[in-house]
């Protein structure tokens, strides 16, 4: 059951999570009454008379609100991986390490079944809060080293965010199934060097590395250009595929 329950958002898009709808929402401009909450109105009014739109939550709400531990793979690094190994309704997917859950919810959100591997207990707690978040039944966090196997068998897709994903590949041949996907996400490009090194003699073949750098522009009256400021590494994104 997802613990959100409605969105309310202003205007400027300033928006907050209601997670029960029994009592009055307090907001920084007045308080919603829980009688409009309740009923089926889409635009209500605080008691000081601000005016916020109340909606349905829609997973990128949600998103945006998630508990954070460690960094987490954001929108555009995602994109690529669900774009790239083809991720539907019908995936079986593994991810690890699944830190603050931004990635093994997303997966989650469009997939069959997700298990996220997490070895540090108290990320166990915020990935738990996350998954609830979202009401994300087919997600199994599992308090455990992805370096010591991969129980899941018959695998559409297996995403990597941690230091060593070269201990992995051992697992991953054996959990993938044949045209199954090994995505691997890693910041710094000696990490992928070693990486594709130690697919050398492997089941698991190099497909492509890459980045993705993401750049707003501004639209308005007069103004049509590039934000001066763009999101531009997060990390190298290593394609494979088992293919023997
Ligand atoms: C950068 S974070 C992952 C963030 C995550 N992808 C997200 O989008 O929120 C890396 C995580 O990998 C975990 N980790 C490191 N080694 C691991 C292992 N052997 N098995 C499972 N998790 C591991 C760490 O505890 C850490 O939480």
């Amino acid at each position: 059951m997802r613990s959100v329950k409605k969105i309310l958002t202003d205007r400027k898009g300033k928006k907050y999570l209601v997670k029960e709808l029994d009592d009055d929402f307090h907001t920084a401009d007045g308080v919603i009454s829980k009688k409009d909450l309740k009923s089926k109105k889409t635009e209500v009014k605080s008691n000081k008379g601000k005016k916020f739109v109340l909606l349905e939550p829609n997973f990128v709400d949600l998103w945006e609100m998630i508990k954070r531990g460690p960094q987490v793979v954001l929108q555009k690094d995602i994109g690529l991986m669900m774009a790239k190994t083809g991720i539907n309704g019908q995936s079986k997917i593994v991810d690890a390490g699944g830190g603050s859950g931004s990635l093994c919810c997303s997966l989650a959100n469009v997939s069959k079944e997700v298990t996220a591997y997490e070895v540090q207990k108290n990320l166990i707690e915020v990935l738990e809060y996350n998954k609830n978040l979202m009401g994300l039944n087919n997600l199994t966090i599992k308090n455990k080293s992805i370096y010591q196997g991969i129980a899941e068998k018959d695998l559409d897709v297996i995403t990597l965010d941690l230091a060593e994903p070269w201990q992995v590949i051992k697992h991953a041949e054996k959990s993938l199934k044949l045209g199954g996907f090994l995505v691997v996400y890693l910041p710094n490009i000696i990490q992928v060097k070693q990486f594709v090194d130690s697919l050398r003699g492997s089941s698991i073949r190099l497909l492509e590395v890459e980045e993705l750098l993401e750049r707003k522009w501004k639209v308005e009256e007069r103004i049509l250009r590039p934000e001066y400021e763009m999101l531009g590494h997060t990390g190298f994104l290593v394609f494979c595929r088992k293919l023997s």
